[in-house]
């Protein structure tokens, strides 16, 4: 993949920005990231964010993060710099092979559920140690996520849409279902920011919340979020 490609993954109907870099692993993986636009603006996941969060949530160490153009100061990169002791490169011709995040078979009720425990075990998360698993169908098999945390509150991100992310950088555009899981909780249910995220994202398909007393619940993005935020009049494009 080269950048003219991945930068056709950013998701930016409201900036009409397209944005893009890859993080390459400490033992030389490729983790693609785009800009991932939100109709509530403060909900938008940057591109370094979501390559950054791709790679830990891998459960591999990031090295360095390639960027097509020089990137400036733009979306904290001094802190991701910082936080993780990284360098940035700019290199407008690299192409490189994304690490492959896909699990092409069809899983049953039973292997997903099992996915979803193991997944678990890749959750990063030093402040609150409760850890989120996410599934999330595509065409070909699903893409996994789990919640990432670091330093700055802030700037962490649930599994839902770290799994949401990794979909549209690998350049997923229809998205099914959701399988969440949060062996921890209580009672699992995504927060009100993935629920926006899946409003935009998974409009028709279903969430499906892995309960702890073994029953799983099926619900749709508009169920979660009733009388939500939308309409086309922010979009640029
Ligand atoms: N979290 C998720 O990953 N998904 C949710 O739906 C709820 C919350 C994560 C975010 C953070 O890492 C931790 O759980 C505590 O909020």
């Amino acid at each position: 993949m080269d950048f003219k490609t991945l930068n056709k993954h950013s998701y930016v109907p409201y900036s009409g920005n397209a944005r893009s870099c890859v993080v390459r692993s400490t033992d030389g993986g490729y983790f693609p990231g785009v800009r991932v636009e939100n109709i509530s603006y403060p909900l938008t996941i940057g591109r370094i964010q979501s390559a950054l969060f791709s790679c830990l949530g891998a459960g591999k160490r990031p090295e360095t993060i390639i960027f097509p153009e020089d990137p400036g100061a733009e979306e904290l990169m001094p802190y991701w710099l910082a936080e993780y002791g990284i360098n940035a490169e700019v290199n407008s011709s690299f192409s490189f092979e994304p690490e492959p995040l896909i699990l092409k078979d069809k899983l049953s009720d039973n292997e997903i559920f099992d996915t979803l425990s193991e997944l678990c075990e890749m959750a990063v998360t030093p402040n609150s140690d409760f850890q989120v698993s996410a599934l999330l169908e595509v065409e070909n098999g699903y893409i996994p996520g789990v919640n990432v945390e670091c330093s700055n509150w802030e700037l962490g991100i649930c599994a839902e849409r770290v799994a949401i992310s990794r979909a549209v950088s690998l350049g997923y555009k229809s998205l099914g279902n959701m399988y969440v899981m949060a062996p921890k909780s209580d009672y699992v249910s995504p927060c009100g920011a993935c629920r926006q995220v899946l409003m935009e994202h998974l409009p028709a398909g279903r969430i499906v919340l892995h309960q702890n007393d073994n029953h799983t619940m099926s619900v749709t993005s508009s169920q979660l979020l009733p009388y939500h935020f939308g309409g086309e009049v922010l979009k640029k494009k």
